[in-house]
């Protein structure tokens, strides 16, 4: 029996609207049986915690999204500062950069990616980082900022495997999702190939990116098994090989039950 954890959902994204435990139930039938759910903005952050304090095979981030970098206010930080006191938010996040879309601009996109890092520093917690279109940027603020104190993962990894490996040096992860097992990613492949065993995790980044066959449809956190399997191929190991490697990585790579913060 393999045990996966999906490292990255949006189980807040209104296209899951009340139909939660049927996924859940699905993502245990997958062996599926441990979900961190990233909040993009405050409130999907707030919500998302709510579902972590209702199940207990979830798990929450709190950030803002680099799509909504414009609304990291000072009070939106300390809101997110205070959701942490929960043992049940595990990281920072998401964060990052998005060149591609540039939904808020770039600068906003900079200063609330440090001040997430900041944040995820000063109260001991990992960061997860989305990355697109961006890769030098990405790299300098995580230098800048010290990411390397509380590490993290580059999520829905995209970027060359010399990116990977500077990230890494910083001690963070490398998260793939459902892109690795389109037909059409063989550069993506290779690089996936070339990183270490122990760095490795998986995630869905459900709703969107819904791995092969299931392509077109709405993604949920079972078919991070799709992805885990991809993985396990690339990597020239069965999955039953292959799931106790990522469970022990994603072991190392969050906060899980901290104790209560004192003060
Ligand atoms: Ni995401």
């Amino acid at each position: 029996m393999i045990r996966l954890i999906d490292t990255h959902a949006h189980l807040t994204h209104e296209d899951y609207g009340g139909e939660l435990d049927r996924i859940l139930a699905r993502a245990c039938e997958a062996g599926v049986d441990r979900i961190i759910t990233i909040g993009w903005d405050l409130p999907s952050s707030i919500e998302g915690l709510r579902l972590a304090d209702q199940y207990p095979e979830l798990y929450a981030a709190v950030g803002i999204h680099p799509h909504d970098a414009s609304t990291t206010t000072t009070d939106a930080l300390e809101d997110l500062a205070g959701l942490c006191r929960s043992p049940r938010v595990v990281a920072i996040g998401e964060t990052g950069l998005d060149y591609y879309y540039d939904h808020s601009p770039r600068e906003a996109q900079i200063e609330s990616f440090r001040e997430h890092i900041r944040l995820a520093r000063r109260l001991n917690l990992p960061v997860i980082v989305h990355s697109r279109d961006a890769h030098a940027d990405t790299l300098k603020v995580l230098r800048e900022e010290k990411v390397e104190e509380v590490g993290g993962v580059l999520h829905c990894f995209s970027g060359s495997l010399e990116m990977a490996e500077e990230a890494m040096g910083m001690g963070l992860f490398i998260s793939f999702a459902g892109p690795l097992t389109f037909t059409n990613a063989r550069r993506l492949a290779a690089v996936a190939e070339g990183i270490p065993l122990d760095r490795l995790l998986v995630e869905t980044d459900c709703p969107y990116l819904t791995p092969v066959p299931h392509r077109g449809k709405r993604n949920e956190p079972a078919h991070v098994a799709l992805v885990a399997a991809r993985l396990a191929e690339i990597k020239g190991m069965s999955l039953e090989e292959l799931a106790p490697i990522l469970w022990t990585n994603s072991e190392a790579a969050f906060a899980w039950e901290r104790g209560e913060p004192d003060g």
